[in-house]
């Protein structure tokens, strides 16, 4: 049994448990005979005994192996692998520590992630792949999820534990080990056939899981699709870029995480082919939660409100904001005109059913464009009225 202050080969300090999944551990540890004496190390150790599977020792010998060759500034380097033979049977490979925090790590403080955020994950994630993929023999990881990648010190994602990693494309005929993880592997990977685009869509999963909070397992599915778009507040492409890297079948993803990629950054419509008997499923939201609600809004709709500010006696019956009629109250109105601009558009989110961010946007740009027209028109009567009583006075 491995405990902490534990020291392996004379070097390795073993310091708090990173992860346990009943055959392999993962440690954190430190290099004693590093130049630096803090200098910290990821240990992970195969105990062979008990229910040891001679299938595992050969994904753990690969994962070293293959580690050994990669060299991508996002992927933990290699330092070293080892026997240990102590009454049972070790085995050890040693691996730069990423400093940061694991997604799922993020996701379990409650963490949400916006378009944004998600956006640059993915791209981060992209060139990962694409560096692996474009390798001969190219290398697949079959495992990307949540706990396997580091948002590092540095706000960069890093891709970790190569222990599904497979090197070679699967041969028909030739018995596999199945490996990934139920809800981001995809259908063919059980069968043994993982393809690049298998790797996609666990990229693709993983991205959904940010962006809703829940775990891809757990959302519902229609046809062996996930349906996630009536969950998110994000653009119909990247909906689409997501749906697209999530098709059941491989052939109907990206071929290539570079397709994936050039796709992501053009923002290009993608035009999914969704089975005919499927519907859109409508894009439910927080709004019309009531204006004291706490429920966010999204930051697409906040800002200054021109309609609003523009055309307060109006503007409040169409948005259903009531509070706004106090402009009708002398004295108070000038000052309304002011604060409906500033808290106009979370208020208005607040107090009508939208149907989308879309349509939202849509009604306030309406009313915009009626007070840029409205007011000067309102101005010059005034500046007409106002010359005409002098004239006559
Ligand atoms: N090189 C690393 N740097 C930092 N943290 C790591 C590193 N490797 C693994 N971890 C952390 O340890 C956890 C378990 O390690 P992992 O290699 O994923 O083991 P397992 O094969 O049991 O899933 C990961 O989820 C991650 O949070
Ligand atoms: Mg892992």
């Amino acid at each position: 049994m491995l405990q902490a202050e534990q020291v392996l080969q004379d070097r390795y300090q073993l310091q708090r448990l990173l992860g346990n999944n009943g055959i392999r551990q993962t440690w954190l540890a430190k290099d004693l005979q590093a130049a630096d004496a803090d200098s910290l190390v990821v240990v992970k150790l195969l105990a062979f005994a008990g229910a040891i599977q001679w299938d595992d020792l050969k994904l753990f010998e690969r994962e070293a192996q293959i580690l050994k060759q990669l060299k991508h500034p996002r992927i933990p380097q290699y330092i070293d692998y080892f026997c240990v033979d102590d009454r049972s049977l070790w085995f050890g490979l040693i691996e730069q520590y990423i400093p940061g925090e694991s997604l799922k790590e993020k996701l379990a403080t409650c963490q949400r992630f916006s378009e944004k955020q998600v956006r640059k994950i993915a791209v981060d994630i992209l060139n990962i792949l694409i560096y692996l993929h474009e390798l001969n023999p190219l290398v697949l990881h079959r495992d990307v999820k949540p706990s396997n990648l580091i948002l590092g010190e540095d706000n960069r994602v890093y891709l970790v534990d190569f222990g599904a990693v497979q090197d070679k494309a699967a041969r028909e005929g030739v018995t596999f080990t199945v490996v990934g993880t139920y809800g981001y592997a995809p259908m063919e990977q059980f069968g043994g056939k993982a393809v690049p685009a298998s790797d996609l869509y666990a990229l693709g999963a993983t991205l959904i899981h940010l962006l809703t909070g829940i775990s891809p397992a757990e959302l519902p599915q229609r046809s062996l699709r996930i349906e996630f778009s009536h969950l998110v507040n994000i653009s119909p492409e990247f909906i689409e870029w997501l749906q697209k890297l999530t098709q059941p079948a491989p052939e109907d993803r990206f071929a290539t995480a570079a397709l994936a990629y050039n796709a992501l950054k053009s923002g290009a419509s993608l035009k999914v082919v969704k089975p005919p008997h499927i519907q859109q499923v409508p894009d439910i939201n927080n709004s019309g939660c009531g204006i004291a609600s706490m429920a966010p809004v999204p930051e697409e709709v906040l800002g200054w409100n021109w309609g609003a500010f523009l055309m307060p006696y109006l503007w409040p019956f169409t948005n259903k904001v009531w509070v706004g009629l106090l402009y009708f109250v002398p004295s108070v109105g000038i000052i309304m005109t002011v604060v409906l601009g500033t808290k106009g558009n979370e208020w208005a989110w607040k107090s009508r059913r939208w149907r989308s961010i879309d349509h939202f946007k849509r009604h306030q740009r309406g009313w915009a464009i009626a007070g840029l027209v409205v007011m000067p028109m309102y101005l010059i009567i005034l500046g007409l009225a106002v010359a005409l009583i002098a004239a006559i006075v």
